[in-house]
């Protein structure tokens, strides 16, 4: 598929990266830069980088780094044109260009899933709504102390008993039931049997959205004591659990007005929620908290309140997440609901300002929830039960990474258990740090390397090799910052001054642009140049700091230490040829050599 070059072009001058990647992230202006947290990998401080100016972004902790639409592409996993697209799409620009059918072939299925999806939640939708057999399910929700104006914000709808309700539906539409079934709503008769049936019989349905608002899936509840108490779309095209919160389409403008986030458990909980006035809240859907739902949450916000349910899978689930998001840098807090209830109950009994107080007073770090689920377990009286409590929350402790929280948490513990902070002290740092902190020892190495002058033009040796590739770096580095700078130095040693080949496929494409077009506008190198390496090379300098005093002596330096080790080279050539001369007894060329090596010095 090709996409005209000038289209390209215009496709990224309209879509501004500030603009865009703060979509994903959560940027504060610094000097003339972005700064945030990298969405490509964990880091607690910020080292991912966007210019505005240069319209390009880097992340000084993983070395991503590229324009615009290499974000997109990173982000959204999709290739180069798929990434214009996209861009083309969000800024309103039409693209016609040659189709490629493999593509499109997918964005058909894409679209028609899409498309069945919204006609299941209607049909779902309308049978709660008016079909005589759901009015149990109606009865159930207003039990459930839904409001008729909640239902229809969530979508909420029922799934009739009957075997082929849905089938037949969209039968009469025209869609094949094979493509239903893919979709997980039909499933095929089990082997010898011919024909499909309805996967969600008798139940209520909760459509699932994608952040966009999208129907990606479904989670149907039994109006009784039936099991399963629910039953959710399989893995689709459409539908991966993992990558999914429940709410999130509803929620993420609160998130980010109140930055703050409320996980809670179940379908109902985020409902509740919701039509309580708190809209600040999603749900994990049932798995395990993932690092993708942890990664999509912190596009929104970096501070999060885990209200799960006070059962034991709830508690476990808890830890699981809580570990999971203070790793992505998330500050995490939980919440244990009183009487052992969930958000649901909770706010249905006690309204939802008494929630509020509960989120807002009673909200803990770990350790300290683990301390209280540890005194329910074990009998303080008891110096056997002293220690039970103290090795099951130690671990909780010796795992915070500031150091000021640690030291709260350590006099906590000693003041809830009567003992000396020394004794607790000692305990935790008896205990070495367990191994998911291998990320937030990546960001130390990630700062070290940055104290290091990762970010800023290193300094300018003289007389060995490393001067030379070091003076080639800044060169470089000054060049694709400015394309007088390029042809400067164009001039006076001209496009080969590198001995590297990345530098010298970088510019020479610098070169091309220079020369060719009106505009440089360092953003474009990203798009054109085809050589892998060149572009992590590319990755690595874009971006990098330039001391702006003494430029120009800089720009001189670094062009006589290039010239003056081309030279040093020449002569140790020359010596070589000589040598080789000389055993053939070759005068007349070593006389030859000798004086085109006086030349040089
Ligand atoms: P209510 O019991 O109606 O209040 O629902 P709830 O949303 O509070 O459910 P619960 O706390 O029992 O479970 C939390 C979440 O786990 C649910 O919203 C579902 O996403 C998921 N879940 C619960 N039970 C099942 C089940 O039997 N099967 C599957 N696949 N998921 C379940
Ligand atoms: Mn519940």
């Amino acid at each position: 598929m090709f996409i005209p070059e000038e289209v390209i072009d215009e496709v990224r001058a309209s879509s501004d990266i500030i603009n865009v990647v703060s979509d994903y992230v959560r940027l504060r202006k610094q000097g003339n830069n972005y700064v945030g947290l990298c969405p490509f990998h964990s880091e607690k401080t910020p080292s991912f980088m966007v210019s505005a100016d240069k319209q390009i972004f880097r992340c000084f902790g993983c070395g991503e780094g590229g324009n615009v639409i290499s974000f997109i592409m990173k982000w959204e996993k999709i290739s180069f044109p798929e990434a214009v697209r996209f861009l083309a799409n969000r800024a309103g620009i039409t693209i016609s260009e040659e189709e490629d059918p493999v593509k499109n072939a997918r964005l058909k299925e894409l679209n028609e899933a899409y498309e069945i999806n919204e006609l299941v939640k209607d049909f779902y939708q309308y049978i709660l709504a008016n079909h005589p057999v759901a009015g149990e399910a109606r009865n159930y929700l207003k039990k459930r102390g839904l409001t008729e104006e909640t239902i229809d914000k969530f979508q909420i709808g029922f799934a009739p008993p009957s075997w082929d309700g849905l089938l037949h539906f969209l039968n009469k539409k025209g869609y094949a039931p094979e493509k239903l079934e893919k979709l997980g709503v039909v499933l095929a008769r089990s082997k010898g049997k011919p024909g499909f049936y309805d996967r969600f019989r008798n139940r209520v349905m909760f459509p699932i959205w994608d952040i966009r608002g999208k129907v990606v899936g479904f989670g149907g509840r039994v109006l009784d004591d039936g099991v399963p108490k629910y039953l959710n779309s399989p893995e689709t095209i459409l539908f991966n659990k993992s990558h999914l919160l429940y709410g999130i389409n509803k929620a993420a403008e609160s998130i980010r007005r109140e930055d703050q986030a409320i996980i809670v458990e179940g379908y109902l909980d985020v409902i509740t929620c919701h039509q309580a006035g708190i809209s600040n809240v999603v749900a994990s859907l049932g798995t395990a908290f993932t690092r993708e739902q942890g990664k999509l949450l912190l596009r929104y916000s970096q501070s999060v309140i885990m209200a799960y349910d006070a059962d034991a899978a709830g508690v476990h689930a808890t830890m699981r997440g809580w570990q999971l998001l203070d790793d992505l840098g998330c500050r995490v807090r939980v919440v244990s609901i009183p009487d052992g209830k969930d958000p649901d109950e909770f706010i249905r009994t006690h309204g939802a300002d008494e929630f509020l107080q509960v989120v807002r007073q009673g909200a803990q770090t770990l350790s300290e929830f683990n301390t209280d689920r540890a005194l329910e377990k074990y009998d303080m009286a008891t110096l056997e039960g002293k220690f039970k409590i103290a090795s099951e929350v130690i671990p909780s402790i010796t795992n915070i990474s500031n150091e000021i929280e640690k030291n709260e948490a350590i006099m906590r513990l000693a003041q809830r258990l009567h003992l000396s902070p020394e004794a607790v002290r000692a305990e935790v740092e008896k205990k070495p740090r367990t191994a998911r902190n291998t990320w937030s020892k990546r960001d130390k190495i990630t700062d070290a390397r940055n104290n290091n002058d990762n970010r800023v033009l290193g300094q300018i040796a003289s007389g060995d090799e490393d001067a030379r590739s070091k003076a080639e770096e800044s060169l470089l580095v000054l060049m694709l910052n400015d394309s007088n700078i390029f042809l400067k130095v164009k001039e006076e040693i001209g496009v080969h001054f590198s001995l590297r080949q990345e530098y010298l496929n970088i510019v020479n494409l610098l070169n091309e642009i220079v020369e060719n077009e009106l505009d440089y506008q360092p953003a474009v190198l990203f798009d054109r140049l085809q050589d892998e390496s060149a572009t992590q090379v590319l990755k690595r300098l874009i971006l990098m700091e330039i001391p702006r005093e003494n430029m120009n002596q800089v720009i001189e330096d670094c062009i006589r230490t290039v010239k003056e080790d081309e030279i040093r080279k020449k002569r140790e050539e020359l010596l070589k040829r000589m040598e080789e001369a000389d055993k053939a007894r070759d005068q007349e060329l070593r006389k030859q050599l000798l004086l085109e090596y006086s030349k040089l010095i």
